[in-house]
Formats: C-alpha cells, structure tokens, sequence
C-alpha cells in the first residue's frame, strides 16, 4: 500500500520539493534542540497547554479572522484555553501562522511580564504599525524614549489638572440635546458616545473641540469653520485609526496596509494637530495663562517647543484615552438599560448626592464627589470587569527568558519564552474566570464589589493594564466616565433597552465596541 502510493507520487516530487522538505526537517529539529537546552538551562519545564490544529496554525488563523468578523473573538479567545488536555492551566501555546504563541490569562504571568520581569519585554512592532499616524510617543515608544515621554507627561495627569470637570457640562448639553430629539424612543447611545469623547478630547487636548455632536439634525451647525483641518478631523481620525488596527492584525506585514486613504487621512490628522501646536506655540503671555491648567497642550508646551513631539504626543494620548472611554460608556449603558433594578439603585445615590431635574446642584459635581459615589464606582468597576476597553495585548520577549507559571503536568512551573516570541495577555478571559470571579463570573452584578472576595484581586482585575506602563489616564477616565453618566441619569430618569441581542456581539479592533451599536431610550 506504501509502496504503491509512493510510486504514484514520486513522479511529481521534483528536486525542489524534496530540498525544502529537507529544510523543513532540519529546521524543525534544530528548533526542538535548542528548545531542550534552552529548557534545561532556564530550569523551565514546557507548556503543558499546547493546542495543535494540525496545519502550523493556519486555520488557528482563519478561525480568529471568522470569529472577528463575527464578532465574536473574545468568545474564541476565552474558550481557547480549554481547549487542551489541560484545561486548567491559565496559560496555554498555540501556532498562530507558523509561529508558536504563548497566551497567558494566568494573573501571576501577567505581573511578571508587565512588572517583575518589564525589562524582559518590549511592544514588539507597535512603533512601526502605528508611526505614520502617532510617530514618536509614550504610546508606540520602548525603552528610553517611553521613560522620557512618560516622565514628560505625567504632571499633565496631577489631580489638579484633570479635576475639570466643568469642562465637560457644553459638551452633556449638546449630547442631550441628540437623545431628547429622540423623544422617548429607541436610538443608538454609542455612536453619540464616540463623538462626545472626541469632542471633549480635543478640547482638553488642544484647546479647541471638534464639535462632532454639533450637526443639522439638533439645528446646530459646526461654528463658522477657522479652517479646513477642523472640520474634517473626527472622520479622518476614526478612519486613520481602522487602519492602525488592521496594520496590527498584519503584523510583520504591516507595511503592506499603506495605501491613499490612510495617507490622506493621516494628513488630516496631522493637519488639524499642526494647526493647534502652532497657536499655542505663538501664544502670547496672556493666552498661555488662559489656558494653563486646563489644556494639555498649554501645559507641554511649557516643557518642550518641539512642534513634532508636541503633535505626536497628544494624538498618542488621544489614541489611548478616546475610544477605550467611549467603549466603557457604551457597555455600562447597555447593561443599565437592560438592569433597571441596577439603574433604580444608581438613580437612587447619585439623586441624593447630586439633586436631580430642576434641583440638580451641577456645581457640587466634582472629582472628589464623584469618588464617594460608591454604586457608581462598584458599576464602573463591574463593566470595566466584564468588558475592558483593551480586551487582550501582548509583548514581545527581548531575550530568552521565562514565565512563572504555566510549565509541567500541573502548570505549576516556569515555562520558558524565546528571544523574539510574542506573549498574548488576555485579562477579558481573567477577568471572566469562574476560578478567581465565581460561578457568576459571566453575570453582570455590580453588588459583588461590595464582597470581601473583591479586595483581594491584585492581578486579577487589570483593566488599565499594570506596573511601569500602567494607565496614565486612569483617574481621568473614571472621573470622565462618573461625570457623564451622572449627568445623563439626572436628566433622563427613564431608561429603556432596545432589541439588542444579548451577551452583545463586539467589535474587538485596538479596543473593543458593542457590533451594531447600543440601542437604548431614554426619557
Ligand atoms: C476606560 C478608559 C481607559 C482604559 C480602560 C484604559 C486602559 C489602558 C491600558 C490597558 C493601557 C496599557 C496599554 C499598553 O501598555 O499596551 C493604557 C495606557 C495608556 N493610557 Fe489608558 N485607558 C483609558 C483611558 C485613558 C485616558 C482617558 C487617557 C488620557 C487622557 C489615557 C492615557 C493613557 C496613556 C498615555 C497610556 C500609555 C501609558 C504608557 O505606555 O506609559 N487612558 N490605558
Ligand atoms: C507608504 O507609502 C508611501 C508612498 O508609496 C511611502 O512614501 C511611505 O514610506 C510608506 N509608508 C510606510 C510606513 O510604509
Ligand atoms: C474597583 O476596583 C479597584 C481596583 O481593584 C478597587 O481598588 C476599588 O475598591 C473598586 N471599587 C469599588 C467601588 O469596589
Ligand atoms: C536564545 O535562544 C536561541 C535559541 O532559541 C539561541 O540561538 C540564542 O543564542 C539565545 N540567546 C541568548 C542571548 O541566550
């Protein structure tokens, strides 16, 4: 029978075909040589948790770009890891197009490769994937550029300087504004969302808004436009930033998504960025005390007169702060919508810290106030628990080292991580995980984090990310976050869902959205 099918096939092996099945060969055995060594040397043991489909994950491959499409990767990528003969192990591998992946959702892999062992791991090929559009920043930079950057920046994110939130109060009318015009019924809140972080953004970032909220359909049309930039500059953005995430999806292959719309989108960008990093660089004396204190821009450009760094660095910090914002406004409303013992209860807190309709005390709604507000923070905590705005990520091994976790039978040894392997992160699966959260893990209950479990979680609840590189907006964000939604419940005590299909459907780009958009009213 062998013999038979190798006479039929050897007239079609030419010489070509048996060369490369030699490289093969010897490849692979030469990368399993120095695995054995390498395991020996580090004391690693191997991963327990190897998934193999059997084509060099090829259709590993395939599988993630269907369940994108679908919307329905974080699925995929939670289900991944028991998917094995070891099912309980956090941490598993897998070949993703040839490439062996190590994927962790292990809460003590995680702190080591973003804080014990920081210095082992880089972001790989961010800076090139991203560089036409952010070019040099604390977002897209590694090792002496980042620190530089992140030391740069962190005074614009003092308590001082982001407890603004009256800053916010034009932008809560406009978007009431879009949701009265629907009078009562249902209409899509995420899509308003995403214009209002925009909106705010750029305002705060460089002291002008964009005014996306502002169009014919609420009778206001964009103020007398100054110049082409503006008007143009929120669609350009999105767009630009598609095509970051699928340059990321490309990896190696980034370069290959370059084509005349991202170009011209980019220049966009850049245009309206440039127009404002020259006003503040022109500004007189008494402009620059106007806006000291309240715009990032003003404050930088105390520190540097570069406009190149100035412009790079604020649209990192937009990258990082706009849609990851919008994202987690997104998921609490639908979830509030559809709770409406949870929205009675925050309803409830915030009518008796803050008033509500005519009696609302707008002034008394500040970064501290908004802390003591402790549903409203448990139901922040709780969406950013089952939907973080960063679902996964990864890092890239600078040299051959190893993880904790995740080796031997019982995955209680240290697994070993090459020079050059990338290390996919996935703290939606962590924080998914009926081991650490309890058989309720996939249900949305604010109240748990009112349970002593809660206090313990350390690396277990990561939504801004940890160690060194961790968040620089975080407080930003929840006080952004806490301010609308108060706001919105003050003036709208009625909320109802619309047909939305439930566990949602999500967009997982570089941050993750609801497919379809959120469908809610609100009255
Ligand atoms: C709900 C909202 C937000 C979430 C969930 C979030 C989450 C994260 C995560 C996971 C990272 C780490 C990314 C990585 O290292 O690969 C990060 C980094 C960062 N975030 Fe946020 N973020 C939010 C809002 C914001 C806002 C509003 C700002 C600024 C105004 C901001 C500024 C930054 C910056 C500058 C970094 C880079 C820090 C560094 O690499 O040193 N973020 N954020
Ligand atoms: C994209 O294409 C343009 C023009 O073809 C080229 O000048 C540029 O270097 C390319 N950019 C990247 C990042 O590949
Ligand atoms: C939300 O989570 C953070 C981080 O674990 C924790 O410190 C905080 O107490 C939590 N907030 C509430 C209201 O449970
Ligand atoms: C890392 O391991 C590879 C084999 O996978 C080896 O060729 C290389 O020399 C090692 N590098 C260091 C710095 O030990």
């Amino acid at each position: 029978m062998t013999h038979r099918l190798i006479n039929t096939l050897v007239p079609y092996l030419s010489s070509w075909h048996v060369l490369l099945g030699g490289v093969i060969i010897v490849y692979l055995l030469s990368s399993w040589v120095t695995k054995k060594i390498l395991v020996r040397r580090f004391g690693a043991e191997p991963c327990s948790n190897t998934i193999d489909d059997g084509s060099f994950g090829l259709r590993s491959c395939r599988d993630l770009i269907v369940a994108k499409n679908k919307g329905t990767l974080m699925d995929l990528v939670q289900n991944r890891f028991y998917e094995s003969k070891h099912p309980q192990n956090p941490t598993c591998t897998f070949m993703v197009m040839g490439n062996q992946v190590i994927a962790t959702k292990d809460p003590e892999n995680i702190k080591a490769v973003l804080a014990t062992q920081f210095n082992d791991f880089a972001l790989g090929d961010r800076h090139a994937q991203f560089k036409p559009l952010l070019g040099d920043g604390i977002f897209t930079l590694d090792g002496e550029g980042w620190k530089h950057s992140r030391t740069m920046l962190r005074p614009q994110f003092s308590r001082e300087q982001i407890a603004h939130v009256e800053a916010l109060e034009p932008h809560i009318q406009i978007l009431a504004q879009h949701v009265r015009k629907n009078k009562g019924q249902e209409f899509d809140i995420q899509e308003l969302f995403y214009r209002f972080t925009v909106d705010s953004a750029t305002e705060y970032l460089f002291g002008q808004s964009v005014q996306s909220l502002c169009d014919s359909s609420i009778g206001m049309d964009q103020e007398a436009v100054e110049f082409d930039g503006k008007k143009d500059f929120a669609e350009a953005f999105n767009t630009a930033q598609a095509y970051l995430a699928t340059r990321s999806i490309f990896q190696k292959l980034y370069f290959l998504v370059n084509n005349t719309e991202f170009r011209e989108c980019t220049k966009a960008v850049h245009r309206f960025a440039d127009h404002y990093v020259q006003l503040a660089l022109e500004a007189t004396p008494e402009e620059m005390e106007k806006h000291s204190g309240y715009v990032f821009l003003y404050e930088l450009s105390k520190q540097t007169r570069d406009p190149i760094v100035l412009r790079d660095q604020l649209l990192n910090i937009l990258v990082a702060g706009r849609d990851t914002t919008a994202g987690l406004l997104s998921f609490t409303f639908m979830e509030l919508a559809r709770n409406q013992n949870i929205w009675d209860k925050l309803k409830a807190e915030i009518y008796s810290m803050f008033g509500h309709g005519e009696n609302s005390d707008i002034g008394s709604i500040t970064f501290e106030s908004l802390k003591k507000c402790e549903y409203l923070k448990a139901i922040l905590n709780e969406s950013l628990r089952m939907y973080p705005s960063v679902p996964q990520n990864f890092r890239v091994a600078q040299k051959n080292t190893t993880l904790p976790r995740g080796g031997g039978k019982d995955g209680m040894s240290p697994i070993l991580v090459r020079k050059g392997q990338s290390l996919f992160y996935a703290v939606y699966a962590t924080h998914r995980s009926q081991e650490i959260y309890g058989p309720d893990a996939e249900i949305y209950r604010p109240e748990r984090w009112f349970e002593p479990s809660t206090k313990k979680l350390g690396w277990a609840f990561l939504p801004f990310n940890g160690g060194p590189r961790i968040c620089l907006g975080q407080q930003f964000a929840l006080t952004e976050a806490s301010y609308v939604i108060t706001r919105l419940v003050q003036l709208f005590p009625n909320i109802g869902s619309g047909n939305v299909e439930y566990p949602p459907k999500m967009i997982t780009e570089l941050t993750m959205s609801v497919q379809g958009g959120v469908s809610i009213s609100l009255s």
